[in-house]
């Protein structure tokens, strides 16, 4: 299959290619999407088979404004509106009771759907122009970091996928927060830009989800696979004293590093001769790159990426819960 490039200004013909039942990759601010009609079975069976999805992960459903929401859920719980009212467009989904004619491919069986609507100028005039439900996971082979360049999706969906709307990257390069609000204990299922802290802000019962891991997988499958891995090893460390004590016995030309200047424990250290060098200012930053950042560490074949931990407050929280995945101790 050739995959079309289109430019931001041939928007219509993604509109055409996702309206016959085809799936195209679209920008948001979170993540790049990959796009089809969450009403039509074979446009949905066509994301997992581009992917390589497992069958039992179900998929986001994308709208453009909280109007559209009637069109994939039975409710919107007086919780579920204050919180498009409060956080949408933006990184957040929300987990309802589904209507009948999003097909159960979207789902995968369960009764609920995600519901987002992306805070992204080009998805959002998209998903308008269709005015119907589109389902996207992120583009990306599943297991593969998240795209959050076309490039990147390109890497991994090239002759996979019917076409690419191809924008500018995505801002904040993490994956939506995930929220449950179909029962009366509103939870977490994925931390993201939208911290725990605001949304108890909202409703103070919100927690996360911290059931065993089986209720988890069945509450929100896509957690117990494998995720945003890189090929190369992924090492996490504090300090920069800790990174030049465990470079010892590698060659730094096979490493690369991905620095958090926030504190300023780095002046003064040599960053010659690593095979790729990030030195991210702020967390904001540290989220919009790890991904690409992964990615070139694949690129040039580098075998151990050596990434700063963060502290576990705001958005750090989130990228903390990306680095364990990365480094395989979560989501297995
Ligand atoms: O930022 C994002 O959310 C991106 C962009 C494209 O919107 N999409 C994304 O989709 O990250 P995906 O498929 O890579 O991740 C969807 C996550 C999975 O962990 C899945 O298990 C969970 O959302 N999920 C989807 N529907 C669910 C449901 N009905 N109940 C529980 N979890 C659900
Ligand atoms: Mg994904």
């Amino acid at each position: 299959m050739l995959t079309r490039r289109l430019a931001e200004a041939e928007i219509s013909e993604a509109v055409t290619i996702i309206r016959a039942g085809g799936v195209v990759a679209f920008p948001t601010e979170t993540v790049y999407g990959l796009g089809g009609l969450a009403t039509r079975s074979e446009a949905i069976r066509a994301i997992f088979a581009a992917k390589g999805r497992p069958s039992d992960n179900p998929l986001i459903v994308h709208v453009g404004g909280i109007e559209q929401l009637s069109q994939c859920v039975r409710e919107v719980t007086p919780l579920a509106r204050r919180l498009f009212e409060r956080f949408a467009p933006g990184p957040l989904t929300v987990v309802m009771p589904k209507l009948g004619r999003i097909c159960e491919e979207v789902t995968c069986g369960l009764d609920t759907v995600g519901v987002r609507i992306p805070n992204h100028r080009l998805a959002l005039s998209l998903l308008r122009a269709i005015g119907e439900p589109i389902a996207a996971p992120s583009a990306n082979r599943s297991g593969r970091p998240s795209g959050t360049d076309w490039r990147s999706v390109l890497e991994d969906l090239d002759g996979r996928i019917d076409a690419i709307l191809c924008g500018e990257s995505s801002s904040i390069g993490l994956e939506s927060t995930v929220v449950d609000v179909s029962s009366g204990e509103p939870r977490v299922l994925r931390r993201g830009a939208i911290t725990l802290e605001a949304l108890q802000g909202m409703d103070p019962r919100f927690a996360m989800w911290e059931g065993k891991a089986m209720e988890m997988a069945m509450r929100s499958p896509g957690v117990r696979h494998p995720h945003y891995r890189p090929q190369a090893e992924v090492v996490l460390f504090e300090q920069a004293g800790e990174l030049s004590e465990s470079l010892r016995t590698l060659r730094r030309g096979d490493c690369g590093v991905l620095v958090s200047e926030v504190n300023r424990e780095w002046e003064g250290f040599d960053f010659r001769g690593f095979g790729l060098v990030e030195r991210c200012g702020t967390y904001e930053e540290y989220g919009h790159c790890l991904y690409g950042f992964f990615r070139e560490a694949d690129r040039r074949k580098l075998t151990h990426v050596y990434c700063q931990r963060v502290a576990k407050e705001g958005l750090g929280e989130a990228i903390a819960d990306r680095l364990e995945r990365a480094r395989g101790k979560i989501g297995e």
